[in-house]
């Protein structure tokens, strides 16, 4: 079966999740979180070499301060108390997104659990925050004009983009039933195959996980070829 070297995830429907259970939204956000684990350890068993998360959106900042404030704080914790359970399992975690709008102390959490895991040889976790994919391309715009770049190519801008020497998302997968990116990977996922399920994120598990994979494995990735 041919396993997808790059898994993409947007992880949606914690809020649906939590209203459906009368609970605040943040309590959705919190079982969300709460299942990353173990759907990084399935990943890396079944030979996903890289998986990137999509936790909060360049569009995200538009909710309400309680929600944003509880997601930041989340993140926080979420590598506090995960950054040696990871480490343990070899795994490289990673951030993409803007730095500019996210407060000093969860920044230096992120800085830390990258150097902390710079060598890890196992599966590379990407999660993506304050991540917009029109934002990644004007900023490696905005890097070629400083560079003074004139010669614009496919290969110069994907040098410039936010993490150049992760591979092209082979699978995207989207949770909730909505049918969008949503501003990810927008330039990353030029050629991706995409998997819609309904499964709410806190509800995704590694069966679901599986069923995205088989139905990867039985696509023609044509590429524009014949
Ligand atoms: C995804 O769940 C998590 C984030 C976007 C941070 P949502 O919070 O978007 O959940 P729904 O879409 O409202 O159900
Ligand atoms: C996309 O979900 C962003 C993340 C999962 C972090 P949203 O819930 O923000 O997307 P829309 O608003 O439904 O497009
Ligand atoms: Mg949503």
């Amino acid at each position: 079966m041919a396993v997808p070297e790059h898994v993409a995830i947007i992880m949606d429907g914690n809020g649906r999740w939590a209203t459906k259970r009368g609970l605040p939204r943040l309590a959705g956000h919190h079982k969300g979180a709460s299942i990353v684990e173990g759907i990084v350890r399935h990943a890396a068993d079944v030979g996903i070499k890289y998986l990137s998360l999509y936790a909060f959106s360049t569009e995200n900042w538009k909710r309400l301060s309680d929600e944003v404030s509880g997601l930041m704080s989340l993140l926080e914790r979420y590598i506090a108390e995960k950054l040696s359970a990871l480490k343990a399992n070899g795994v490289r975690l990673r951030f993409a997104g803007r730095k500019d709008r996210i407060s000093l102390r969860l920044r230096a959490a992120m800085e830390a659990a990258e150097a902390e895991t710079v060598d890890a040889g196992g599966l590379q976790l990407i999660v993506c925050i304050d991540y917009g994919g029109r934002q990644e391309i004007i900023d490696a715009v905005t890097a070629l004009v400083a560079d003074g770049v004139t010669d614009v190519t496919e290969e110069s801008i994907s040098k410039r983009m936010y993490l150049p020497d992760v591979p092209d998302p082979d699978l995207v997968i989207r949770t909730s039933g909505e049918l969008r990116v949503s501003n990810f990977l927008l330039w990353e996922s030029a050629y991706s195959e995409f998997y819609f399920t309904d499964t709410l994120w806190p509800d995704f598990d590694d069966a679901e996980l599986d069923k995205a994979v088989e139905s990867y494995s039985s696509r023609d990735r044509r590429k524009g070829g014949a």
